[in-house]
This record gives structure tokens, C-alpha cells and sequence, in this order.
């Protein structure tokens, strides 16, 4: 299976990939995680995603869409993924769409994580992550609403979106994903 999880920072994509890449035996492709570790270096590419990461801001696509390519080449993305974070830019969701046609290999749904704005915040405070800073936080969030809320109306139209309501406890989020993903697995089989 095929799946992209989208939402805003601290609506849970982490909390929920956790379990659902072992229910559906797929590999977590979480984007934050490949970029994290990219900045860990200090060649050229690590110095310049690090300061992205740290404002809070959008690494530029070129650098996002690189990692992300490699990735999707490997053989245990042959059977399917979780895609977390990404895409997360219409030319990213463009650029994925030109690969999965080009290999045949459509998505099978792309999930929205929706969760009210004075949740999110509480829940980004206190997790102790460079970016969750007080001052940092409010600016990812504008960067959602302004780069990223638009792949919601584009994914609606290809027909795949999958809104869910995020507010409610991991157990209950996770149920309503359960019930989704079970019921594509069954058109499938
Ligand atoms: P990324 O790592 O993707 O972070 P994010 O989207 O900003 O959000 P988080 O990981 O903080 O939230 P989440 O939705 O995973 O929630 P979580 O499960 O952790 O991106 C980081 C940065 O990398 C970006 O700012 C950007 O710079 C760069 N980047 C990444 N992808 C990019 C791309 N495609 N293009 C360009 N740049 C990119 O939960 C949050 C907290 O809430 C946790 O403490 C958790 O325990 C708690 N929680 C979760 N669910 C619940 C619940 N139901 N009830 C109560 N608490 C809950
Ligand atoms: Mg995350």
C-alpha cells in the first residue's frame, strides 16, 4: 500500500507511522527524519538543511526531492510506503505524481491528520525538539496553512483524500486510520 500522511506539525504523523508501518508491513519514509539526519553532516548539503530546520522553514524542494528519489528507489519500497511529511509543496506533490506515474505505481490514499490550532501548540511545547521552540512554532504553522493546506484541495480532486479528525486521543486517531486503511486492503484483495 501506497500512503501519504498529512497534516500539521503536531498532528500526530510520527505518533500514528509508529504503528501503522508495522500493521501494514511497509517502511516509514518520514522526510523531518531523512533531513535530521542530513544535517548531521557538515558537508555543503548538511550545513545548508540544518539552518532551514533550526528557522523552522521549508528545506527548498531540490534538496527534499533528491533525498526523497533515492529513497523511493530502494527495494523495500517495491511493496509500498508511508510517506510522512512529504510532500509537502504542490511542486514536490508534482514531482511524486511524475515518478509514481512513470513507474505505474499510483497512491493508494493520502491521509489527513486535522487537528484544531490551540492543540497542536500545546502539544509541540515541552517535546524538547530544535524546532519546537516558542518562537519557531507559530512560523511552521504558517508555513502549513500557506505550502502545504493547498495539497488538500489538489489531492481532493485526484479523489484519494482521507480526512481525519486528529483531536481525539492516539487510541481513537489510530482506530479511524485502522478503519480506512482495512477497508482499502479489502477492495484490493
Ligand atoms: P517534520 O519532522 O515532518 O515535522 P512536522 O511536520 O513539523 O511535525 P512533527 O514531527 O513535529 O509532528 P507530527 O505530526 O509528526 O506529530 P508527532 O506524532 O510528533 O519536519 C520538520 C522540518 O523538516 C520542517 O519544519 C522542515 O524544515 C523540514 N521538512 C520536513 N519535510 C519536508 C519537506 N517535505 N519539504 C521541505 N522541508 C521539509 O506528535 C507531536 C506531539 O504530540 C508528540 O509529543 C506526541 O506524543 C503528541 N501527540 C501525538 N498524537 C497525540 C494525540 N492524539 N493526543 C495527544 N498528544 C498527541
Ligand atoms: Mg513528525
Amino acid at each position: 500500500m501506497r500512503l501519504v500522511l498529512l497534516g500539521p506539525p503536531g498532528a500526530g504523523k510520527g505518533t500514528q507511522s509508529a504503528w501503522l508501518i508495522d500493521y501494514l508491513k511497509i517502511p516509514h519514509l518520514s522526510t523531518g527524519d531523512m533531513l535530521r539526519q542530513a544535517a548531521l553532516h557538515d558537508d555543503p548539503t548538511g550545513l545548508e538543511v540544518r539552518q532551514f530546520l533550526q528557522a523552522g522553514r521549508l528545506v527548498p524542494d531540490p534538496i527534499v526531492l533528491d533525498i526523497v528519489d533515492h529513497r523511493l528507489r530502494e527495494l523495500d519500497c517495491a511493496n509500498g510506503y508511508l510517506l510522512d511529511g512529504f510532500p509537502r509543496t504542490i511542486a514536490q506533490a508534482e514531482a511524486l505524481d511524475t515518478h509514481l506515474a512513470s513507474e505505474g505505481t499510483p497512491l493508494d490514499a493520502v491521509l489527513e491528520l486535522a487537528v484544531d490550532e490551540h492543540r497542536l501548540v500545546q502539544r509541540l511545547t515541552g517535546r524538547g525538539r530544535a524546532d519546537d521552540r516558542p518562537e519557531i512554532v507559530p512560523q511552521r504553522l504558517q508555513i502549513y496553512r500557506r505550502q502545504t493546506a493547498p495539497l488538500l484541495n489538489y489531492y481532493f480532486h485526484q479523489g484519494i483524500l482521507r480526512s481525519i479528525d486528529g483531536n481525539g486521543t492516539t487510541k481513537q486517531v489510530q482506530s479511524h486510520i485502522k478503519r480506512i486503511v482495512d477497508r482499502i486492503g479489502a477492495n484490493q484483495s
